[in-house]
């Protein structure tokens, strides 16, 4: 699979492309005669390397670096993309100005909103470099910041171009974040596992945690990105704007954003994928203490985490969990749809109050 399309009622949205390398975006960069780039700091010698190829093109030379951004939660704020608005003002950019996101899921969202809000809207497209961004948050369109203390509380739904995603840019991953954007691919394959990538992911995963990330793995890796990718794709097709089936990609999220303000509140050090990770394991254990699971599944996610490298425990208790959880944007009137897990392969949405969810974990020992 070397392209997938995201279409709404036959109209293609967005588009994303799989690769070997960075350089193989060239082509789809080579109709736009201003592209932009913004990049993770920790990735300007992709975004170098890029403005140099783009140079070397013939009729080429259509690159140039805008700026590159820090990146953290903390920072993912409306001054870094008020700070990238200034800098396509100064660069003059203009409704037929590209605005390229290299970077992880800090970088294509805040890019992505300052791409969608900037003159009403100039055309952005990502250039992924981590796998939670590869898997899911370069693709759907989601963009935005956090304000105050919670998470993506102000942005757009808005599509990207396209997305070029290619596994070269994880080989300078750290592992913990390679690690953390596992929980998304594997997310992906509870909520849609008609290619049975499940295990398929868990033993490439361990394989990986084992000896590193090796180019033997990439084929393999870039199959298991591109299969998440489609599902999400899918997904979003169907329902851009969240009103049904897109809710499911939300699954381990509702614990996860609260695991995510309180360690922002807190300055513990947790990411958005160990996050999801934990989510994730509470919600199989809310879906069992509801009997809704298939028997020892919780058990089961919990051992594969174990075997990729992702975190089981969770960090703080259920009774502050739940005031968050209660703010979350997607609460109403206290009630949130939970997303649950049947089995591997088969999730399903159920709104519930906060409370009640937070009094079955609590009296299950699930936390
Ligand atoms: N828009 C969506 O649909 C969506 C979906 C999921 C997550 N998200 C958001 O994505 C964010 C998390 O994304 P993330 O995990 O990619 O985090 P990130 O952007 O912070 O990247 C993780 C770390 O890796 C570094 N990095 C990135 N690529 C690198 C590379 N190739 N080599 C070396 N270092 C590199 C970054 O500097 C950072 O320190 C969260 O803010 C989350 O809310 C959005």
């Amino acid at each position: 699979m070397d392209e997938i399309t995201i279409q709404e009622n036959g109209q293609t949205l967005s588009r994303v492309y799989f690769g070997r390398d960075v350089a193989g975006v060239l082509p789809h960069l080579a109709a736009f005669r201003n592209v932009l780039l913004v990049c993770d700091e920790e990735v300007l010698p992709y975004a170098n390397a890029l403005v140099d190829a783009s140079a070397g093109q013939p009729g080429g030379g259509n690159c140039r670096l805008l700026c590159s951004v820090r990146t953290s939660e903390a920072g993912k704020n409306m001054d870094t993309v008020l700070g990238i608005c200034c800098r396509l003002l100064e660069a003059d950019a203009d409704r037929d100005a590209l605005l390229l996101a290299i970077g992880g899921g800090i970088t294509t969202d805040m890019a992505g909103f300052a791409a969608s809000i900037y003159k009403r809207g100039i055309r952005f497209a990502f250039l992924p470099t981590t796998l939670l961004a590869q898997v899911d948050a370069a693709i759907g369109g989601k963009t935005g910041i956090n304000f105050l203390e919670y998470k993506n509380m102000i942005g757009v739904i808005r599509q990207p171009v396209f997305t070029w995603t290619c596994t070269e840019v994880l080989r300078t991953l750290p592992r913990r974040d390679f690690v953390a954007g596992s929980a998304e691919l594997l997310k992906t394959f509870l909520i849609d596992n008609a290619t049975d990538s499940y295990a398929d992911a868990v033993s490439l995963l361990a394989r990986i945690r084992q000896e590193g990330l090796q180019p033997v793995h990439e084929p393999q890796l870039l199959r298991l990105i591109a299969q998440a990718a489609a599902v999400k794709a899918g997904i979003v097709g169907r329902d851009q704007f969240e009103h049904g089936e897109r809710r499911l990609l939300n699954l381990g999220h509702t614990f996860a954003h609260a695991i995510e303000s309180l360690a922002l509140h807190r300055h513990v050090d947790i990411c958005h994928g160990e996050a999801v990770a934990m989510g994730i394991l509470l919600a199989a254990r809310l879906s069992e203490a509801l009997s809704l699971a298939e028997p020892g599944l919780s058990e089961r996610l919990a051992e594969d985490w174990k075997t990729c490298g992702l975190p089981v425990d969770i960090p703080f208790p259920i009774t502050e969990m739940r005031s968050v959880m209660t703010k979350d944007k997607k609460a109403e009137g206290g009630k949130v749809h939970f997303i649950l897990i049947r089995k591997i392969g088969a999730v399903c949405s159920r709104e519930l109050e906060v409370s009640q969810a937070a009094d079955l974990l609590a009296n299950n020992n699930a936390i």
